[in-house]
Order: C-alpha cells, then sequence, then structure tokens
C-alpha cells in the first residue's frame, strides 16, 4: 500500500512530480489559460484590483508564493492572511476584489468561513482546492482543482507543491485576463511550469542523501531556516514540516531579518538550512546570502545549504550542500521544498514517530 516505502509520506514526497503535472493538465486550450470551473465573467476577472489570499497551515505557505507571482505577472497588489485572522479583522474588500481560498480538504473551517465572509462583503472568491465537490469549491465563484490525489500523511507534502502550480495558474489567468502579458508570454511561463515535475524528479534522485542527512540531524535540539524571496516561504514550510513530524523547536526567518535577532541564537552545532536563490537569477540576493551564511558558520553553525548545481560559490561554507536543478526563480520552491520534507520526515522516523500521523494534528480541522 505504501509501495514498499517506510511510510505513506515518503510515497507522497515521490508523487510530486505526478501531482504537479496532473494539476497542470488541461489548463491550456487553444493558448489561453483555463480554470476548472466559472461562474465568473471574464469581465468580472479583468476588473479584479486587489487580490487576498487565505489559507491555513502548509496552505498558507502556497499562498505566500502566490503573491510574488501575482504581483509579478499582473501587478494587481496581493495581501496573503490566515484565514483565522482575515475573518476576525474588517478587511477591505468589494466587487472587484478577488479572495483566492486555497485549502486542500475543502472543509476547513477558518478558510471556510473567511470566504463567506468575503462574499458577504460582495468579493468574488475562487478556491484551490484538492477535494471534489468539497464545501469550500461548491461555495466559489471559480475553481482550480488540485490533482494530487489522496494524501494519507496528515503533513502536506504532494498537495503543497500542487497547491503552488495551481497558485502560478491563477496568477497566469489574471495576467491573461488583465493583459499584462502577451498570450505568447502566457504560454511560455505555462510551458516552464510544465518542465517542473521533470526538474522535482532530479530532486527525487538525491532523495537517500536528504535522509541520511536527518538522521544525523535527529539528535539537535532545534534547527533554523534561512530564506529571502521566494526561498522565505519555503524556509517556513521546511520548520512546519520539522514541528508537525518530529516535535522540534524549528524556526524560519527572513534571511535579511537575521541580524535583527536571530543571529543572536546561533551556537555552536547549531542545523541552520539555508534556500539560496540563484546566482544567476538573483544575483543580489544571492550575495546577500553568501555573506548570512558566512556570519553564522562564523560562530559555529552547522550549515545546509540549498542551492542551484553549479553554485560553488557556497561550497566552502556549507557543511551539508543539496544542488537543485536551475529552474527560474519564481519556480524554484517547487524543488527546494523537496529536501525539507524528506529531511524532516526522516528525523521523525529516526526518533521513532509515527511520520504519517504525528501527535495531536488532524488531516482536515473543521472546528474553528
Ligand atoms: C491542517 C493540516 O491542520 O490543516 C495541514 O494538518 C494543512 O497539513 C492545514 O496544511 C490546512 O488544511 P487544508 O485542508 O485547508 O489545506
Amino acid at each position: 500500500e505504501k509501495g514498499g516505502h517506510d511510510y505513506f509520506m515518503l510515497k507522497e514526497i515521490e508523487e510530486q512530480p505526478t501531482a504537479i503535472a496532473d494539476t497542470l493538465r488541461g489548463h491550456l486550450v487553444d493558448g489561453r489559460i483555463v480554470l476548472d470551473e466559472q461562474r465568473l465573467t471574464d469581465q468580472d476577472l479583468r476588473d479584479v484590483d486587489k487580490v487576498f489570499v487565505v489559507a491555513c497551515g502548509t496552505a498558507y505557505h502556497s499562498g505566500l508564493l502566490a503573491k510574488y507571482a501575482i504581483e509579478h505577472w499582473t501587478r494587481i497588489p496581493v495581501e496573503i492572511e490566515l484565514a483565522s485572522e482575515f475573518r476576525y479583522r474588517d478587511p477591505v474588500l468589494d466587487r472587484s476584489t478577488l479572495v483566492v481560498a486555497i485549502s486542500q480538504s475543502g472543509e476547513t473551517a477558518d478558510t471556510l468561513e473567511a470566504l463567506r465572509h468575503a462574499k458577504d462583503q460582495k468579493a468574488r472568491v475562487l478556491a484551490i482546492c484538492n477535494t471534489n465537490g468539497a464545501q469550500i469549491p461548491r461555495e466559489s465563484d471559480a475553481v482550480i482543482y488540485t490533482h494530487a490525489g489522496p494524501e494519507i500523511g496528515v503533513a502536506a507534502t504532494k498537495t503543497f507543491t500542487a497547491q503552488v502550480a495551481a497558485n502560478y495558474l491563477v496568477g497566469l489567468a489574471l495576467a491573461q485576463a488583465r493583459g499584462t502579458k502577451y498570450p505568447d508570454e502566457v504560454v511560455r511561463e505555462y510551458e516552464q511550469l510544465e518542465a517542473i515535475p521533470a526538474a522535482v524528479a532530479e530532486v527525487l534522485e538525491s532523495l537517500g542523501e536528504a535522509r541520511a542527512l536527518g538522521q544525523e540531524l535527529a539528535p539537535s535540539k532545534a534547527v533554523l531556516f534561512l530564506g529571502r524571496h521566494v526561498g522565505y516561504p519555503v524556509a517556513l514550510e521546511g520548520a512546519l514540516k520539522l514541528k508537525e513530524l518530529a516535535y522540534m523547536h524549528a524556526e524560519a526567518f527572513a534571511a535579511g531579518e537575521l541580524k535583527h535577532g536571530p543571529i543572536a541564537l546561533i551556537e555552536d552545532g547549531l542545523p541552520v538550512v539555508v534556500v539560496m536563490p540563484s546566482p544567476k537569477g538573483r544575483a543580489v540576493l544571492h550575495s546577500k546570502l553568501l555573506s548570512n551564511i558566512q556570519e553564522i558558520k562564523a560562530r559555529g553553525a552547522r550549515t545546509v545549504v540549498l542551492a542551484e548545481t553549479g553554485d560553488e560559490t557556497v561550497r566552502p561554507f556549507a557543511d551539508h550542500l543539496f544542488e537543485l536543478p536551475a529552474v527560474p526563480t519564481l519556480l524554484q520552491p517547487l524543488v527546494a521544498t523537496i529536501p525539507l520534507q524528506v529531511i524532516a520526515a526522516e528525523i521523525a522516523r529516526a526518533r521513532g514517530y509515527d511520520v504519517d500521523k504525528p501527535r495531536n494534528l488532524a488531516k482536515s480541522v473543521t472546528v474553528e
């Protein structure tokens, strides 16, 4: 059942190339991006002048990435908020606001209530969901389904990367509706997304390396994660996986904040995972992160670095280096997250915990 794996989560981690490919499939028709369900007009989409993304947990981390892509492609301002926070303040919404609700189960109470609140204020709602016929897509004006298949592991893995792919489809659909990208540019972005499953498969080839590192890190008391730009949500997701599965204190920081506090936490032997941007795609950020690695290394951190293949600049400062295939900047999270999922699962296993059913957690939280 687990396909020869020690736990379902590992099988689900390995299913990510398929989950992403299946989520993308069928969304480019005659050179145009199409949604799965659309109960609003193209004019409604064109009129969108503000986007709110609401979600919980891992889905929220995928939503953070939606902000980078949608703003970059459409120039529409995007806010991303935890569903449980959004609902209890007084967000400014009207009929030209699009609220994107992301939920694997489609039943999460906080996300559903946030959606209802948005609809009461006349906002349009688009759902990203992995479950056909669930409440959240049923109550939405438009839907993109992630086709990750059922996820047994309580901690989300393949549904996360599928959500990221779906978020990007939303960004491209909006760019197309608004005309902020030419049709051939939209097609080109879509094709770059289509190349991601192969890149993820490449990362999965070094799964053994991530598992071995997980075993080594298992006795650690805490792990820190650093990232910047799209690497920051990756760091947050890496830390969340570790809390959920290994019950370990894990915290992620935007690397630019290092000097404003977190550097005080660095002590001898503390593992710090750093998500490096591409030296070509994001040269300025790359050099800033490179100095961050030097700073933490000088203070005794045990550095685990995820960097683009061929990025030799980091090697002298990396106690452990994971090489990632070169992909466009916005898509890097889809490859960078994979080793972090495996490391968290392996630490949990090495500690003797049930990877698929972590204590105190439920797959879907239907109470507020
Ligand atoms: C949880 C799950 O508590 O709910 C997480 O354990 C998940 O894995 C979160 O990310 C949100 O769930 P959903 O179904 O709305 O995506």
